[in-house]
């Protein structure tokens, strides 16, 4: 064991503090910094029981369920729908993860290029916004012991691959970053921004990324962004933010070089372990776990 690795697991060991929740999220267990990622189920109404979709989707709710801890939370980070979301695919999808929400855990839900906010909203009633836009967006803030998780809807429009903010948005997740000085600050969206990562996708990304991404790089406490809609697995980073993009629950581009799965993250107060969980058994990737270390500028 490495002496980085010693210090991770060290700083992980944090004891007997209870997560604060906003108010849109239900109390998480405490001595959890665990949160699972899933994005990309992509669940359509017309799938039926043996389509592959939400055979995969049960897998990982299966796992999940399965877990020796209940994680904090699990966001779903975006295109929940198979391609343009209608009621019978969020109709779908609510069904397939019945059993979460049934043995008590907090689903969170960013929106991806392939939801309709509007059905998103009928469907899931009583999901909360932290914001309240005048161009209503579903966004979410997870305080654990050792991250402020900023979930962002980067949805533009539905199916068109780019993302957006937009200036409202930048505002409040600029102003959730300053009003977070005791602990990292980790960003959630679908989208990738156009920064770190493969710039072949930044076609796709959040569009107005020049507008943040300085402003980000400037907050210490900014560590990583997490996404999806990629599908694809990979490590990449920027001014030593990580750029994360974890791998799909349902379809790849290259099935030679990537497959499908959900992610486990656990939190430390200078970084994360992320345990990769590929639907396939024998896929090399599963159980792999890697370990990010958080950008040491200043001290935060
Ligand atoms: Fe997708």
């Amino acid at each position: 064991m490495t002496t980085n690795r010693r210090h991770f697991l060290a700083a992980a060991a944090f004891a007997g503090v209870a997560p604060a929740v906003h108010s849109e999220v239900a109390a998480a267990p405490a001595n959890s910094d665990e949160v699972v990622l899933l994005n990309d189920t992509h669940i359509g109404e017309k799938q039926g029981p043996d389509h592959i979709h939400p055979q995969n989707l049960q897998r990982a709710v299966k796992e999940i369920l399965a877990l020796p801890h209940m994680p904090a939370a699990v966001i779903v980070n975006g295109d929940l729908a198979m391609s343009v979301g209608t009621p019978g695919d969020y109709a779908a999808f609510i069904k397939l993860i019945a059993p979460l929400r049934e043995a008590g855990h907090k689903i969170h839900f960013t929106l991806g290029n392939h939801d309709v906010r509007e059905e998103f909203i009928r469907a899931f009633p009583n999901e909360v916004s932290s914001t309240k836009f005048s161009d209503h967006r579903h966004n979410g803030l997870i305080d654990l012991p050792n991250v402020r998780l900023i979930l962002l809807d980067t949805l533009k429009e539905c199916p068109a691959a780019p993302g957006l903010l937009g200036a409202e948005q930048r505002d409040w997740l600029i102003r959730q970053v300053d009003d977070c000085t005791d602990k990292p600050v980790v960003i959630v969206a679908h989208h990738n921004p156009q920064a770190g990562g493969d710039p072949m996708h930044y076609p796709g990304g959040v569009g107005d990324t020049a507008e943040i991404w300085q402003h980000l790089i400037d907050r210490p406490q900014v560590k990583a962004w997490i996404h999806g809609h990629v599908h694809d697995w990979n490590l990449a980073m920027d001014h030593r933010i990580h750029v994360v993009n974890t791998l799909a629950c349902n379809m790849v581009a290259n099935k030679a070089v990537s497959t499908n799965g959900w992610t486990l993250a656990r939190f430390a107060p200078n970084g994360v372990q992320l345990d990769i969980h590929t639907h396939l058994p024998d896929h090399p990737w599963r159980a792999e776990k890697k370990w990010l270390f958080w950008r040491q500028v200043k001290s935060v």
